[in-house]
């Protein structure tokens, strides 16, 4: 069936058509105007939403050379997220499931980005074990199969993402913090400064990415420059601490459940140091990867997500809400 995919939980407008398992258009239109402002302005970030929802929609359709009237169900994010993007969406989303006459499903975000590792993977075989993280979530998942997900583990405090994009405000690196810490990072020494990685000692899963971001902050009080230490040594050992943290995790989750594939999905999985780490760590267990675009916000993984339920006989009333905090 044909599935039109929408996403508009935080700063993206992303639209996209998802055909039988295949998308064929991934339209994202990022919201660069918060940059200046270190992190996303809620009141901001619906109204540019607002703005480019039709075009972003008409793009997505023409790059997928399908017509409106060919769209047979609308899949949308409803949390969790900022309310007013996420109300943006849905009221588009439901204006245009009247308009046409098509069934429409709601989506949590959560469950979209862990099940965009099925897009290049439709034979994954479950169950698999997913790492989520993103800029507000870090969980590690058992995925049993569609619908049936055992949440083993999070973070107590911050998110890796929100270390992350914290550490880069504290080292002056611009936002989003993921990819200007890996890019300041890759000349750099990643043991040359030993940052806590907390709880690595405990046989419980959980994170936590309070102290080190605490650690960074003192760290960089007295921090300057010389040929001992740059700033591309202290983001690698940062950057170290956080991938440390979360592998160690991840081997306790196999260890506990069994499960031998491994996962990871949201923003966070795209970083490269993360994913190397892992293939090296693991070298006997399956690694499954989202493409980089399926990673960050997107649409594909909605559409998608959208179809897989349609087919499963879901679908919603019209009358769903929004649920800016909405659990998994
Ligand atoms: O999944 P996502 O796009 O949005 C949420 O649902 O939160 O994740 C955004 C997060 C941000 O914190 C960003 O800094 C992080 O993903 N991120 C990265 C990288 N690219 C994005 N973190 C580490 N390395 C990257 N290359
Ligand atoms: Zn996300």
């Amino acid at each position: 069936m044909i599935v039109l995919g929408i996403e508009t939980s935080c700063d993206e407008t992303a639209v996209s058509i998802c055909k039988d398992g295949n998308i064929l258009s991934n339209v994202i239109s990022s919201q660069e105007i918060h940059t200046r402002f270190g992190g996303v302005v809620p009141e901001i970030a619906s109204r540019e939403h607002e703005k480019m929802l039709n075009k972003i929609t008409i793009k997505a359709l023409k790059d997928a050379s399908i017509k409106i009237d060919e769209i047979e169900g609308i899949a949308v994010t409803n949390g969790p997220g900022l309310a007013g993007s996420l109300l943006t969406g849905v009221s588009f989303a439901k204006g245009l499931a009247l308009g046409l006459k098509i069934k429409i499903i709601s989506i949590n975000h959560l469950e979209a980005h862990i099940i965009a590792n099925l897009l290049d993977n439709p034979d994954i075989g479950f169950p698999f074990l997913c790492l989520l993280v993103s800029g507000g979530h870090t969980q590690l998942w058992s995925i049993i199969e569609i619908n049936n997900y055992i949440l083993l583990g999070e973070t107590r405090d911050d998110a890796a993402g929100e270390a992350f994009d914290k550490g880069a405000r504290i080292m002056g690196l611009g936002y989003p913090g993921g990819p200007e810490i890996e890019k300041c990072a890759i000349n750099g020494n990643a043991k040359l400064i030993k940052f806590p990685r907390a709880l690595s000692h405990s046989k419980k899963i959980e994170f936590s990415f309070s102290g080190v971001k605490t650690s960074l902050l003192y760290y960089m009080d007295s921090f300057n420059e010389s040929n001992n230490c740059s700033l591309a040594d202290v983001a690698a050992s940062y950057q170290q601490a956080i991938i440390d943290s979360l592998i160690n995790k991840i081997e306790l989750a196999t260890i506990q459940t069994g499960i031998k594939t491994i996962t990871i999905a949201g923003g966070v999985a795209k970083n490269s140091v993360l994913r190397s780490q892992l293939k090296k760590n693991f070298p006997k267990n399956k690694i499954i990867f989202p493409d980089m675009n399926y990673c960050t916000d997107n649409a594909a993984m909605v559409s998608n997500l959208g179809e897989i339920k349609f087919n499963l006989g879901s679908q919603s009333n019209l009358n769903f809400g929004i649920f800016p905090n909405f659990q998994l």
